[in-house]
């Protein structure tokens, strides 16, 4: 909960401060989890009465919400921090805040005590309903950094949250990561797994449906292992079938499943109900056992294959889509073979894919890694090669289907943007309002881009 004594004095002590409502500017780094992370901070910031602004320029407040799940997204945030040195020395009442999975990392935090010394705040997301009373305390000391990082995880519940995900409602089932993969630093910075009462899920689905909503993400670093540690024995597949029972005209689906939790029960409660959307995120890392077995993900290539069998078997119509991680330490030539192999036996949708980032503080960086930066790079280029030819022929296999889209925008002045259950997205052509579902048959398709008319 917003502190609530506390909510009255703070939100009048921000006004007094800058003589009028705090304008805040907030930028998300990385994944969905901390879309919505981000999504609560403003709903609780909003509920004192502070102001979204557009632009930092044009904010009183600046806050960034950030990952820590590879390198390059850390740099991208010092950069930005970075950026902001210049408007903290025109504004001296700028106040700016770092939060998220990156400062949760003492050497980060550190880094950003001694070289962004115009850094206010470092806030952890967990806690994130302390953040109003640590931006009355940055105002009130006048300098210094203001900083808590959580020692302590738990289910939050209760924050105003002001969706920011556009036809899509993220609801959180479940927080945290009990896996460890050795080259994640997500169980570090996001602490164990902890689950959310089905109770709550429930009245978050059932209120957004209500708002308007029909695209319902369920989030969770490992949505398969929902319901460890609740009383009442709900298991992923128990919630899915209670959500998916909920009246109104929604898609719900949900991310990310790690395929050793991933169930067969899962895709029989996918098949019995079409409100789940026929597609899985099932990140599969690498095709080779042996890297497999030393990022611990335990299971082997042939597990997933026939995981995606059964999948294929219970949902005919399903996709999948899938991370891969290139370059991880010792990979050789023939384990990304492998990799290579697995992704065109299984034909996914789409692949997000990922140069290996040494972690601090994780058992791969520890491991030796003799393979250069331009041999991943060319694996990497190797496997988006292979990968979109893959999509190519599945796009060329949809033209002359009908499939059933969800209307999220414009995208011209006489055609709407579409979302298939596997999220890609359609041009379609024809009466379709916004926010609706809408048939449709896929007439042809550009590189990239699907485009359809409306049945
Ligand atoms: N290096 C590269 N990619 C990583 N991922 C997680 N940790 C790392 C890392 N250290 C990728 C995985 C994961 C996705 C969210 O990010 O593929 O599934
Ligand atoms: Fe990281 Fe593995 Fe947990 Fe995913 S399942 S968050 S990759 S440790």
């Amino acid at each position: 909960m917003v502190e609530d004594p506390q909510k009255n004095v703070t939100a009048e002590r921000l006004r007094d401060f800058y003589g009028h409502e705090p304008r805040v500017f907030m930028r998300t780094f990385g994944c969905q989890q901390n879309v919505r992370d981000s999504e609560e901070i403003s709903g609780m910031l909003c509920a004192l009465g502070c102001a979204i602004a557009d632009s930092p320029e044009a904010a009183d407040i600046v806050i960034f919400n950030t990952c820590a799940v590879r390198e390059h997204a850390e740099d991208r945030v010092f950069g930005n921090v970075g950026r902001l040195k210049i408007l903290k020395e025109r504004n001296k009442k700028l106040i700016i805040a770092v939060g998220g999975c990156m400062v949760q990392q003492p050497h980060i935090a550190k880094k950003l005590r001694e070289s962004y010394p115009y850094v206010d705040v470092i806030f952890n997301t967990n806690e994130m309903y302390k953040l109003p009373s640590l931006l009355v305390r940055a105002i009130e000391r006048g300098g210094g950094v203001v900083e808590i990082v959580c020692s302590e995880f738990a289910v939050r519940e209760g924050l105003p949250v002001k969706r920011d995900g556009g036809f899509r409602a993220y609801v959180p089932i479940m927080y945290g990561c009990d896996n460890f993969c050795t080259y994640c630093v997500v169980p570090l910075v996001r602490g164990r797994e902890r689950s959310r009462e089905p109770e709550y899920i429930k009245a978050e689905a059932e209120r957004a449906i209500a708002e308007g909503y029909r695209d319902i993400m369920l989030l969770g670093q490992n949505v398969n292992s929902y319901g460890k540690g609740l009383q009442s024995g709900e298991s992923f597949s128990s919630l899915l079938r209670e959500l998916a029972k909920l009246s109104g005209d929604f898609t719900l689906r949900f991310m990310t499943s790690h395929p050793k939790d991933a169930t067969h029960e899962l895709f029989d409660t996918m098949a019995e109900f079409p409100k789940l959307a026929p597609h899985i995120h099932l990140p599969v890392q690498s095709g080779s056992d042996e890297i497999l077995r030393r990022m611990n993900r335990r299971y082997t290539s042939g597990d997933y294959l026939e995981l995606i069998d059964y999948a294929r078997r219970a949902v005919p119509q399903i996709t999948f889509s899938s991370d891969i991680i290139v370059g991880f330490p010792g990979e050789t030539r023939e384990d990304f073979d492998a990799t290579l192999a697995l992704v065109r036996e299984v034909r996914f949708a789409s692949l997000f894919t990922f140069i290996y980032s040494k972690r601090e503080g994780t058992p791969a960086a520890a491991m030796p890694d003799n393979t250069s930066h331009a041999v991943k790079a060319e694996r990497l280029s190797e496997l988006i090669e292979v990968q979109d030819e893959i999509s190519e022929r599945r796009e060329e296999a949809l033209v002359g289907t009908s499939r059933r889209v969800l209307v999220v925008g414009d995208i011209a002045a006489d055609a709407r943007e579409g979302r298939l259950a596997d999220n890609s997205a359609v041009t379609i052509d024809g009466e379709c309002p916004i926010g609706q579902f809408c048939n449709i048959e896929i007439v042809s398709r550009t590189k990239k881009r699907l485009y359809g008319k409306v049945l």
